[in-house]
């Protein structure tokens, strides 16, 4: 265990995050989607573990977020919640759960802390209608993670996979909108592909946490897809990632030997398989025989005819 994740187990919560915050502590987030990776992120001492919805590509193949359900997301943060005693654990809303009323995103957002107990939710962008989710939410006992910058459920209209606030103009936008989520009662903001004097300009305009990723290293913490991260999922890797293993081809290795100990009949060996005591067998060897002679002599009076 490292000397990170030895610290407190006590719960991560909204105020430890503005805590980390106010004494210069970086937060670490990553994302899961299944038990067992929530469970290796939540011992390794990650603070905050998103069931992001990059599950529709990463987990799930599709090639931009949008396909993903409300189903889903609840499937995949149900089984990471199971795996987590310490880390905050926060669920993504997916495209179009929250963008048609507040009823429709109160109910949506609800079902991820009632159904999966998800700690909090997040959502992306900061139009009017969302401002207004956000306070109803955090009003209804709901923390929000809000999220700014490239905006992956956008990615249409923002016309691909694009750095975002590159000049003064967009950059004022993301510094504003950043405020009003704050002040609508957002507990942190993710900034993802901002550059680096942007983002640290909010990081000290905000008192609540910023997260970034591809966002430099100003932000009060840092969030990478995991499968990025370990090098498990390699369809495209943005400039942004660092690549920690490479779990593709060390995965590739592994089901290569297993492929070839099967086939050799290398595996699997005698330690990995359950041996019949001897007396059993020689016991269970007899009890054939008998059967076996029983029936052939059924067999026997059946051809000649003298069972008749
Ligand atoms: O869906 C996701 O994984 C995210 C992170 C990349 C921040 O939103």
């Amino acid at each position: 265990m490292s000397k990170h994740s030895q610290s407190s187990r006590k719960a991560v919560s909204t105020l430890t995050l503005v805590k980390y915050k106010q004494e210069g502590r970086k937060i670490v987030a990553l994302t899961a989607y299944d038990y067992s990776t929530a469970q290796m992120l939540d011992r390794s001492g990650v603070d905050v573990i998103l069931v992001g919805d990059s599950l529709a590509m990463v987990a799930l193949g599709h090639k931009t977020t949008h396909a993903v359900t409300v189903e889903e997301m609840l499937h995949h943060t149900k089984a990471v919640t199971r795996g987590v005693e310490r880390a905050m654990v926060v669920a993504d809303l997916p495209f179009m759960s929250y963008q048609v009323d507040i009823i429709q995103a109160i109910t949506n957002a609800g079902r991820f802390i009632k159904e999966a107990q998800a700690h909090a939710i997040k959502l992306e962008g900061a139009t009017k209608l969302t401002l207004e989710v956000v306070e109803r939410l955090v009003a209804t006992g709901i923390p929000v993670m809000a999220h700014l910058g490239f905006t992956p459920q956008s990615v249409h209209g923002l016309g691909g996979f694009r750095v975002q606030g590159r000049n003064a103009e967009e950059a004022m936008t993301l510094i504003n909108d950043a405020q009003a989520l704050e002040r609508a009662g957002a507990f942190a903001v993710v900034l993802e592909m901002v550059p680096q004097a942007v983002s640290k300009i909010i990081t000290q305009r905000l008192q609540i946490p910023t997260i970034g990723i591809g966002a430099g290293n100003d932000c009060d913490g840092q969030i990478l897809v995991t499968d990025d991260l370990l090098g498990k999922y390699t369809d495209f890797q943005p400039r942004f990632v660092r690549r920690y293993a490479n779990l593709a081809e060390s995965c590739k290795q592994a089901v290569e030997s297993y492929a070839s100990d099967v086939m050799s009949k290398e595996f699997p060996n005698a330690a990995e398989s359950f041996i019949l005591p001897q007396e059993e067998l020689d016991e269970l060897n007899v009890k054939l025989a008998q059967q076996d002679d029983q029936s052939s002599g059924a067999e026997l009076i059946w051809l000649t005819g003298s069972g008749c």
